[in-house]
């Protein structure tokens, strides 16, 4: 028994648009196949936000009401919401802005994190040091991209990877250790050439020539971030699990950033991980940015148990990647 302050989460929620684009609807899109894409990345399908007038924060709401429900809680209790995405609603005001008028929130503050599919990771150390200071009781930390507003679907190096959806955690104060144990965070931006949006910024604002250049998608240099994404994110795993002396037999589940089943592979092979303590979705939301890590916890949630040991992984955009060490304690 401690009695430092420690974030535990305390319950999970997410969202997933209905419409489910496959790998046979986009063979009519662009030059691929089903094959390709199942091999080369592990991608059946993802969900895309269709509809007028819906953004990020509209998958961030329902991913915390049920927060809220399973914690019979009301939103008035949440003293804060920080937000993972590089799809904000708007420039400004921020998605956690807008999330928090829209779910009744009204004693919370937030903000939006940008640290593209590391956003969670670095969104859950933010909100776990609000816990651990005292100071808050209860902040939900959500990962939320709708991708299918950046993603050229013309471009078939890109748009059969990505996807929409968001996933949120409740993370409150706890004495007994339970919560986030330990993270490593790491950022390049040295690597932003291979992976931006060119253009909407304060570098390049949106202009008539930017928005016939295409200059407002991801532009991505596939094979270079593969080959960071690989060593890092692997490297980053197993450093943290060798910091707090564990072993690949102490790790109940390595959830990983869906990025490309090989790269997962790769992280789980250099951690000694087999395969049935991976978490992978990917096959089913393809690479949500923000979302796959607390998508994965979703889909998880059941087979959750008290006192398993969570490492959580990503890598991307920056860049940036990172590892997580997690005590389940729910
Ligand atoms: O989450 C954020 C971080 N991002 C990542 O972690 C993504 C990292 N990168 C990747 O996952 C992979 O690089 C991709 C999935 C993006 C691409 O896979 P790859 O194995 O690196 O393919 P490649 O770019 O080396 O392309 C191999 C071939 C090329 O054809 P040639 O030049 O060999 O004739 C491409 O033109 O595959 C072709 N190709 C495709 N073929 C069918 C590229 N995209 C497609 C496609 N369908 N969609």
């Amino acid at each position: 028994m401690t009695s430092k302050i420690s974030a535990a989460i305390t319950a999970v929620g997410g969202y997933v648009p209905d419409y489910v684009l496959t790998n046979a609807e986009l063979e009519k899109m662009v030059d691929t196949n089903d094959e390709w894409i199942r091999t080369r990345t592990g991608i059946s399908e993802r969900r895309i936000l269709k509809g007028e007038g819906l953004a990020t924060s509209d998958m961030v709401v329902p991913a915390v009401k049920q927060i809220l429900e399973k914690r019979n809680i009301a939103p008035e209790e949440i003293d804060c919401i920080i937000v993972g995405t590089v799809t904000p609603d708007t420039i400004f005001p921020s998605t956690a802005n807008l999330a928090c008028h829209k779910l009744g929130a009204v004693n919370a503050w937030g903000y939006d994190l940008a640290a593209a599919c590391s956003g969670f990771l670095y969104a859950l150390t933010t909100g776990a040091a609000l816990i651990e200071s005292g100071r808050y009781k209860k902040v939900i930390v959500a990962g939320a991209d709708k991708m299918s507003a950046i993603v050229d679907f013309s471009d078939r190096a890109t748009c059969i990877i990505f996807g929409d959806g968001a996933g949120a955690v409740l993370l409150e104060p706890n004495t007994e250790g339970y919560g986030v144990k330990d993270s490593i965070l790491r950022s390049d931006g040295g690597g932003g050439n291979y992976l931006h949006m060119k253009a909407g910024g304060s570098l390049h604002p949106a202009s008539v020539e930017t928005v016939s250049n295409k200059e407002h998608f991801i532009y991505q240099e596939g094979q270079t971030v593969f080959k960071h994404a690989v060593k890092d994110m692997a490297d980053v795993s197993y450093e943290l699990i060798q910091r707090n002396n564990l072993t690949a037999d102490d790790i109940t589940w390595l959830v990983p950033h869906q990025a490309n089943k090989r790269i997962i592979d790769a992280t789980a092979n250099r951690m000694g991980l087999p395969a049935e303590k991976v978490m992978l979705n990917i096959q089913r939301y393809g690479n949500t940015t923000a979302g796959t890590i607390p998508l994965c916890l979703w889909d998880w949630q059941d087979r959750l148990k008290k006192d398993d040991l969570l490492v959580l992984a990503a890598f991307g955009g920056g860049f940036t990647w990172g590892a997580t060490l997690i005590k389940w304690g729910v």
